[in-house]
């Protein structure tokens, strides 16, 4: 039976996405911020955030596979969902479940870019920065997190765990 073992309670996680949205809400003051959410992982981080903001965003939502399934990350990336809005000199924030190797962020920023956004920046919910593979920046992370595999809140392993209110290691 696989174990799973507690690492962020929703105090825990209530805490770390006031703390980031009130970062995000000083720095784009003023801007008109995109927030694109990255689905599916992204989708409860991404629900409690923007009701933290207290600036005006616009959403948007774009989807990848790169997990076939299990563990790892296959680097072998494919967009299934295009954005929708017009983000052509606008600021956009893309707001990803967790940053790994960085292959799948680097192949979304990369797809973004042929649209001219003014600028675009990451927030992660979890930043797992030991395996990075790419060269991205990850610009507002919730939680730094070493290896292991993490599930809750959005996170999945072969599409279950999305719903639990907490985050957990994942021991198979
Ligand atoms: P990357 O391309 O290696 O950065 O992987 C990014 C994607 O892999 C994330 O968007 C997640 O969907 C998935 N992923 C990576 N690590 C985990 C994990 O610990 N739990 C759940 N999904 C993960």
């Amino acid at each position: 039976m696989p174990e799973l073992i507690p690492v962020l309670n929703k105090n825990d996680i209530d805490n770390m996405v006031t703390r980031v949205a009130s970062k995000i809400s000083s720095d784009y003051q003023d801007h008109e911020l995109i927030l694109i959410g990255v689905l599916k992982g992204a989708f409860v981080f991404l629900s409690d955030l923007v009701r933290h903001l207290s600036i005006p965003v616009k959403l948007d939502f774009i989807r990848v596979c790169s997990h076939g399934s299990g563990v790892s990350s296959s680097g072998n990336i494919r967009l299934t969902k295009e954005i929708e809005m017009d983000v052509n000199n606008k600021d956009v924030l893309l707001v990803e479940d967790i940053v790994d190797t960085g292959l799948t962020l680097s192949y979304i920023i990369d797809y973004l870019k042929a649209f001219n956004p003014r600028t675009v920046k990451v927030c992660a919910l979890i930043d797992k920065h030991e395996r990075r593979n790419a060269n991205i920046k990850v610009d507002y992370a919730c939680h730094k997190a070493a290896e292991g595999f993490l599930v809750g809140y959005g996170l999945d392993y072969n599409e279950n765990y999305r719903n639990l209110p907490c985050i957990y290691h994942l021991k198979l």
